[in-house]
């Protein structure tokens, strides 16, 4: 079985959560515990392969890949030595990829020229492109994915700028034979699925709600970027949440705190209320807490494995099949139950 070639757009906190988990699994073959799926098809976690990455800030630009990852401001817990790859960390475009307030405290932005995107994807023998960059960059990642489908590269946008959500992109991506995942990757277990499950339960038991409520605390990059750019995130979590209420019941709302303390920890705390029998109130509080970078990595190793695995069975069309079970705002919203089993049935018809 081949490898499956990555590149990266973004080499933050979550891409150094995704190499360290890469090298963790390629280094203890034998480990399945912490894996959602160790097979898809027959890919394995080891047969991820990172050919090359993209960033603007001059502490990653021109380094490569495995020792890019530990500059700061990254900040996760370590999970291993990350492998060594040839991949060189080039000079992406930074269009609206950060903001004002980041380029005090967290980007240092790169005097090195620009690249070409499409060359350098060319080059590597990329077969998928992985978008990491922050929260609100719409025009970086519309580029990347352009510069994705003129190198003849799948795309995962795990960002939630809308993307995958629009029909005209993954249209580009299916009529070249390729397939485009998307959008805002779902954590093995975060915030948003908890709380959808918890509102799903008092629908399924008849209790209506009359507040739900999710706060997220983090310490790195991301956290302080969505102090100001939260909105598509926003959005992409309570579209997420909406889908199983009903007429009357309250709308979700969802915020971001950012803790000023570097850290890859974040702290969720969700609280649900609605009224039972004879109409007496009810009340759930849930806490996660979690290293937020290393649960979405567990995510995108499956994401990585599947788009490879739909092109090479040429089942391109079906990629909504599986959007659902990987992203928290796919073309065709469903429950996380719905999702597992459409997701299930998929992998046994290939
Ligand atoms: N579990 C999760 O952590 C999770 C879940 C869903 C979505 N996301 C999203 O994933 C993205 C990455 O998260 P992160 O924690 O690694 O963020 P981060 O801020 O640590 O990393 C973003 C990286 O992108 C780089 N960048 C900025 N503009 C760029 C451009 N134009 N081209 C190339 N690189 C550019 C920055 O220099 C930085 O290295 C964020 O948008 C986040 O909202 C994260």
């Amino acid at each position: 079985m081949n490898k499956i070639n990555v590149a990266i757009i973004g080499v933050g906190s979550f891409t150094k959560a995704l190499v360290e988990g890469v090298a963790f699994y390629t280094k203890h073959p034998k480990e399945n515990r912490g894996l959602i799926n160790p097979k898809i098809g027959n890919y394995r976690i080891q047969d991820i392969n990172f050919v090359a990455a993209f960033d603007v800030d001059e502490r990653k630009v021109n380094k490569k890949l495995h020792e890019a990852i530990s500059a700061k401001p990254n900040v996760t817990l370590k999970i291993c030595d990350p492998l060594k790859y040839d991949a060189v960390v080039h000079r992406g475009p930074t269009l609206d990829g950060i903001i004002d307030q980041m380029r005090k405290s967290f980007v240092h932005e790169s005097n090195a020229p620009v690249v070409d995107i499409v060359n350098i994807l060319k080059k590597s023998k990329a077969d998928i492109v992985v978008n990491f960059v922050p929260s609100g960059g719409e025009q970086a990642t519309y580029v990347y994915a352009e510069a994705a489908l003129e190198a003849h590269c799948s795309f995962i946008n795990c960002i939630p700028t809308p993307l995958a959500t629009i029909p005209e992109w993954r249209k580009k991506f299916t009529n070249n034979g390729l397939v485009l995942l998307g959008d805002d990757i779902k954590s093995q277990l975060g915030a948003t699925m908890l709380n959808r499950f918890l509102l799903e339960l008092l629908k399924m038991r008849g209790i209506n709600v009359s507040k739900s409520e999710q706060e997220n605390r983090g310490g790195n990059a991301d956290h302080f970027n969505l102090l100001y750019r939260a909105k598509s995130k926003e959005k992409s979590k309570r579209e997420a949440l909406t889908h199983f209420l009903e007429k009357g019941d309250a709308e979700p709302s969802v915020k971001f705190f950012y803790t000023g303390k570097p850290s890859g920890h974040k702290l969720v705390n969700i609280k649900i209320e609605g009224e039972i029998f004879g109409r007496v109130p009810i009340s759930i509080i849930s806490v996660i807490e979690d290293e937020i970078s290393i649960n979405g990595a567990g995510v995108v190793v499956d994401a990585i494995r599947i788009a490879k695995l739909l092109v090479n069975r040429g089942k391109q069309k079906d990629t909504w099949k599986v959007c659902s079970f990987l992203m928290k705002a796919p073309p065709k919203q469903m429950s996380d139950s719905q999702a597992n089993a459409e997701f299930r049935k998929f992998l046994l018809s290939l």
